[in-house]
């Protein structure tokens, strides 16, 4: 049997992306679909916070089963900043360029480059809460290059490639990232529940 399930996001670019991976056994709901219009709180200072906030708030306000991410980007030199604050690292305009510019500043003089992309969806089906948790290590560099995806994808070079996220595009980072690795336990964890249903 078809089971729906929300993803709390409006997000059409992650929805398709998911929504490809989770098989035709769930039918994925936006936001939208649900007519969920205000934006929901994000005030947690952990990403796995935030993620259940945002299940949780769906679940009770909307009754739906649900599941919501969250992602930071935490580089080692400054001790894991901007993290949970990434979106509006350089201010409440989330503006991708005003934070790409003040992670270099940050980063200027820094021998330590190490960085991670770390994604946590909390997962809220049948009256149970699950985290599920993605990280892609790699190092930030000294100036921006390529123009493929968003946010930092510019500044950040994946542990093992000489490219940057921005450069070797969508096919390549969509199959190596830390919300597809998150996504793929997720949607591993789903299709044991549906193998015993
Ligand atoms: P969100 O939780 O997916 O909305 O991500 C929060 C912020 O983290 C975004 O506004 C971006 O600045 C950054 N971010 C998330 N995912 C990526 C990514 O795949 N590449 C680059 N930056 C990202």
């Amino acid at each position: 049997m078809t089971k729906e399930l929300v993803f709390a996001t409006n997000n059409q670019h992650k929805l398709e992306e998911v929504s490809a991976m989770l098989g035709q056994d769930i039918k994925l709901l936006s936001l939208k679909d649900i007519n969920c219009l205000e934006d929901i709180p994000e005030t947690a200072d952990t990403l796995e916070g935030n993620a259940l906030l945002k299940a949780r708030y769906v679940k009770k306000n909307y009754g739906f089963d649900c599941f919501a991410d969250d992602t930071g980007l935490e580089v080692e030199a400054l001790n894991n900043a901007p993290g949970v604050y990434s979106a509006r690292y350089a201010g409440e305009a989330h503006d991708f360029e005003a934070n790409m510019q003040k992670l270099l500043t940050e980063m200027q003089g820094k021998e330590n480059r190490m960085a991670r992309f770390r994604t946590v969806i909390a997962l809220i089906l049948d009256g149970r809460e699950s985290l599920f948790e993605g990280i892609v290590d790699g190092s930030i560099i000294t100036g921006r290059r390529g123009a493929a995806g968003f946010g930092y994808d510019p500044l950040f070079v994946p542990k093992g490639y000489t490219e940057t996220f921005a450069e070797l595009g969508n096919n390549i980072k969509n199959s190596i990232s830390h919300r597809a690795l998150a996504v793929q336990k997720l949607t591993a964890f789903l299709s044991t529940l549906s193998s015993k249903a």
